[in-house]
């Protein structure tokens, strides 16, 4: 391997660098996934982790472009705060109102969020068939996720949402929060009690976007009867890669799609904008990935 090929561990001046700030950031597994793209593309170019701290996050993304990173991805803490610290941001990240991707441009910087996208994009992937105007999609949830997913479902034709979450009051400020674009898509929202028999009748899709499910978090309980067969069922969570919810809901029939197709579809846009190639989402990448669950 020769010098600054991306490939023999050391970088040439002219390497471009990305990489992802967080608060703490060891757990991401953003540059073990750029890391495989970087090296399959055997590109010219580095994806660090980047511990930053809430109140320096100002300081940390004003220095990109005097550091020559091409941009970040942004995690916990940072998704929220960032709209405002940004230059300009796209129309997703406005209205899911956090910032995921940032991209240095001639102009400053852009406020990215691809969340919803590779949400959408894990669907199209991981299920064949499933159509947004199928009929209701429930969201359990109305976190960071939530808002995220909602934009996109929305955007993508569903015709009814449902939103239903442990604290009521939240998924009714998340249901304010989506009122206009739901208008101007002609999308009804409502928000149902958590543990509502209503709220699965008629379902096409049902979404978990809490983070019932997840390794060291008690189990998402939920009676599967009232979904109809064909029903699309989802969890974001990730680790493990099987929840409970979609073990119960294969039992039953149901096509399933896991987390992880959403956490790598989100991550192309902003590969792309730094590194200059489209990549794709492959089971090797996967394999890489989920390598990195432990
Ligand atoms: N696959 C991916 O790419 C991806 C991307 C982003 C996030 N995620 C995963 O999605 C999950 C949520 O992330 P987030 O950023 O939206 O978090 P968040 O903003 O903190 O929201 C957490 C959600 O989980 C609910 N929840 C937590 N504990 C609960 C309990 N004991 N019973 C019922 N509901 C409970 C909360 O309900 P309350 O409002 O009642 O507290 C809220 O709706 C996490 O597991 C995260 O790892 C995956």
């Amino acid at each position: 391997m020769t010098d600054g090929d991306g490939v023999s561990g050391y970088l040439s001046g002219r390497a471009a660098l990305a990489g992802v700030m967080g608060w703490p950031v060891g757990h991401s597994l953003s540059p073990r996934l750029h890391g495989f793209w970087l090296r399959q593309h055997r590109i010219d170019g580095a994806y660090v982790p980047l511990a930053v701290e809430p109140d320096r996050l100002e300081q940390a993304l004003r220095a990109l472009p005097a550091l020559g990173f091409r941009g970040v991805n942004l995690t916990i803490p940072h998704k929220e705060p960032a709209l405002a610290l940004v230059d300009r941001t796209t129309p997703a990240a406005a209205r899911i109102g956090a910032v995921n991707t940032v991209i240095v441009g001639q102009d400053g910087l852009l406020g990215d969020n691809t969340d919803g996208y590779g949400f959408i994009a894990s669907l199209a992937a991981g299920a064949r068939g499933w159509e947004a105007g199928a009929g209701p999609a429930v969201l359990l949830g109305a976190g960071g996720a939530a808002r995220a997913i909602a934009v996109a479902l929305i955007d993508a034709g569903v015709l009814e949402l449902r939103l239903v979450n442990r604290t009521p009051a939240r998924a009714e400020t998340l249901a304010a929060q989506l009122a206009d674009a739901a208008r101007e898509r002609g999308a009804a929202l409502t928000v149902l009690p958590w543990q509502d028999e209503d709220a699965l009748a008629g379902a096409s899709l049902l979404v978990n976007t809490t983070s019932l499910g997840m390794s060291g978090q008690p189990p998402l309980e939920i009676d599967l009867a009232p979904l109809p067969a064909q029903a699309l069922v989802a969890d974001i969570v990730y680790s493990p890669l099987e929840t409970g919810l979609l073990a119960g809901a294969r039992a039953r029939g149901h096509p399933v799609v896991d987390g992880l197709g959403m956490l790598l579809h989100q991550a192309r846009p902003g590969f792309r904008a730094w590194f200059g190639v489209a990549p794709e989402v492959t089971d090797a990448l996967r394999a890489t990935v989920l390598a990195g669950l432990g």
